[in-house]
């Protein structure tokens, strides 16, 4: 028997009472798949009943990425009567990258909560600690900055040097709080993010820090950007290769989807691109999915995040970021 459920009760307390705001008689779904740590799933399911909540767990099957938007039919007519809805799929993001989610979101009929492709020591240690009070001041400073730019500029000393315009959907705080119908957060978290204007961006992007379903690259990774597309893909051999192979085989991958700010000082350098790019002053981009938030029109099966350490970040009116460090 494990008792690594003790470790998993303190955030499952602050996710279920705080930042989710979870009340008496409200519907809460877990959506897990068998990858992941049925600790965190025991705590927020117990901490749920002492709330008052009725907690149904369900597992889908691990999925592979280029099948990641995909729940079930029974989880998808079922979170129709829900309230709650917390996604803790490890193998891939498909608990909250579903369109059924995105819909009843919109809609206002449920929050949720992104847990997915973590793991419990994500959920425990680093990221997990922090004050979440002040990031939230924190991301509506950087947000209210953010937000007077008509373009963007992203630079680094090892090359980076791209420009979009972000003069269509808004910045939005992602700070752990979803208390509102509507409203999604993930955990642990901390950062502001926007979805470029469609088509827009150009430039070099050298990645240097972790990459979704690649990890951390031994050497930086380069990406060309021309007119919002990836078009090449070059450096640090295997993760090179395995980032084109993802581009090359599942549709739509290709897309300049985001740029964010960490916010979260407890994150830790862990080589983990879900702890990093929360980490404030880490800059992450991400390619393929841009629907939701990041207000694009492509539902792409994957989001792939990579980190970029110590990068610059100016809209045409303001520096955001000088050289990793926050600068509103
Ligand atoms: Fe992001």
């Amino acid at each position: 028997m494990s008792f690594r459920v003790i470790d998993a009760i303190k955030s499952a307390d602050m996710i279920v009472r705080e930042l989710l705001a979870i009340k008496a008689g409200e519907e809460v779904v877990l959506v897990a798949d068998p990858e992941t740590d049925m600790e965190m799933v025991q705590a927020i399911s117990g901490i749920s009943q002492a709330a008052g909540a009725e907690c149904s767990i369900v597992i889908m099957p691990s999925r592979p990425v280029e099948e990641s938007l995909k729940m079930t039919r029974f989880i998808d007519k079922g979170l129709e009567a829900a309230d709650v809805m917390i996604g803790m799929t490890r193998a891939s993001g498909a608990a909250c990258y579903s369109p059924t989610v995105s819909k009843l979101r919109k809609e206002k009929k449920l929050r949720f909560l992104s847990m997915v492709l973590r793991d419990l020591d994500i959920w425990t240690k680093g990221g997990a600690t922090a004050n979440y009070h002040e990031i939230l001041e924190a991301g509506k400073r950087l947000q209210a900055t953010w937000s007077k730019g008509t373009e963007i500029h992203l630079i680094s000393k090892k090359g980076t040097d791209l420009t979009a315009k972000i003069d269509g959907a808004p910045p939005f705080i992602e700070a752990g709080f979803a208390n509102q119908p509507g409203l999604t957060a993930a955990f642990s978290d901390g950062e502001v993010s926007q979805g470029p204007v469609e088509g827009s961006a150009n430039g070099l992007v050298v990645v240097d820090g972790p990459i979704a379903h690649v990890g951390l690259p031994a050497t930086p990774i380069r990406l060309e950007i021309k007119e919002g597309k990836v078009v090449r893909i070059e450096g640090d051999e295997k993760g090179a290769r395995q980032l084109r192979d993802i581009v090359e085989n599942v549709k739509d991958a290709e897309n300049f989807a985001e740029i964010g700010i960490g916010l979260n000082p407890k994150c830790r350098p862990n080589g983990d691109f879900e702890e990093e790019k929360k980490r404030l002053g880490n800059v992450h981009i991400a390619i393929g999915r841009n629907t939701g938030g990041y207000g694009g029109t492509i539902a792409c099966m994957v989001h792939l995040d990579m980190v970029i350490y110590e990068a610059t970040v100016r809209t045409d009116r303001d520096v955001l970021l000088q050289d990793g460090e926050l600068k509103v």
